[in-house]
């Protein structure tokens, strides 16, 4: 559920709760990370969106170095999706549960892109008040991405990357099959790009004070990426990268780089949480 009240002209009071919440989150995060001398992504637009928002952001419990982890991971994706852009001229970009995510302002696609941001009605209007147009052929979409209508308005006609960040968690095993069965199943060809969860992360899902503090709920842990490839036939993993290996580790603060390699040595911890690409 999500409910906004304009307070004034310029900040709006957000009332959110459960995964819908955790858009904060990632969006405080890379906010921060926009205005460290270090900065990953320079994500400006997500530092002018928080000033624009009524909220407490402490019930984020985000920190200087996860602001960093999440700025690294964003950063990560953004990568892969430039990459396929740059071999797909006329493309369409699938970006689910977007939230506040300023992604197609960061990549800002050509006009030949046709970019679809999809999260729930709330949060797409939500977006609209908070973030400026991005120009282009530009489609939001405001439905459950399990919902099955959806799928129908996007034109299978082009290669299609499918970016998702902070999304299969949230989906029950079952939900997030669906979804990618039904997506490698309508276009001609493209990638997927995702984070998930090991089933580790999901058993300690309460010590994230995002998740906790929202009531949110995880459910679904990959601990093997190539399970996947058995649900379309030519889907093949390309890449998967442990968040405690993502590039660009150096950038978070001291205490934050020895977690990581701590966290990098201890079996099952080391797979907490990975970021991958696939192609079919
Ligand atoms: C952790 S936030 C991530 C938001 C965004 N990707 C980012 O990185 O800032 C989780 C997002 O998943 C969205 N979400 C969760 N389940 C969803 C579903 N079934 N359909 C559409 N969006 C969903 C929430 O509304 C929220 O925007």
């Amino acid at each position: 559920m999500l409910r906004c009240i304009v307070t004034d002209v310029s900040r709006e009071k957000i009332t959110l709760s459960g995964a819908q919440e955790t858009l904060l989150a990632t969006l405080y995060g890379r906010a921060l990370d926009s205005r460290s001398p270090n900065s990953v992504l320079g994500d400006h637009e997500a530092a002018r969106a928080v000033d624009r928002i009524d909220y407490d952001f402490g019930r984020t419990g985000i920190s200087a170095t996860t602001a960093a982890g999440v700025a690294l991971r964003a950063h990560q994706l953004d990568g892969w999706t430039r990459e396929f852009l740059a071999e797909h001229e006329h493309a369409t970009v699938l970006h689910l549960a977007c939230g506040l995510d300023t992604r197609v302002h960061r990549l800002a696609p050509a006009p030949t892109v046709r970019w679809f941001d999809v999260d729930y009605p709330e949060v797409v209007d939500l977006r609209e008040r908070l973030l400026p147009p991005p120009g282009g052929d530009y489609h939001p979409i405001g439905t459950s991405v399990t919902d099955e209508a959806w799928l129908d308005q996007v034109p299978s006609d082009r290669p299609t990357v499918t970016v998702f960040e902070g999304l299969s968690m949230y989906l029950i095993k079952q939900d997030g099959r669906r979804l990618i069965e039904r997506i490698t199943g309508r276009f001609p060809s493209g990638q997927l790009l995702f984070d998930c969860y090991g089933t580790i992360g999901i058993r300690l899902q309460k010590l994230v004070p995002a998740v906790r503090n929202a009531g949110a709920t995880l459910h679904w842990g990959i601990d093997d990426p190539h399970e996947l490839e058995n649900w379309h036939q030519g889907l093949r993993l390309l890449d998967a990268i442990r968040s405690v290996d993502v590039p660009g580790l150096d950038k978070l603060p001291a205490s934050g780089r020895l977690g990581m390699r701590v966290m990098a040595h201890i079996p099952g911890l080391r797979d907490i949480g990975r970021i991958l690409r696939y192609r079919f």
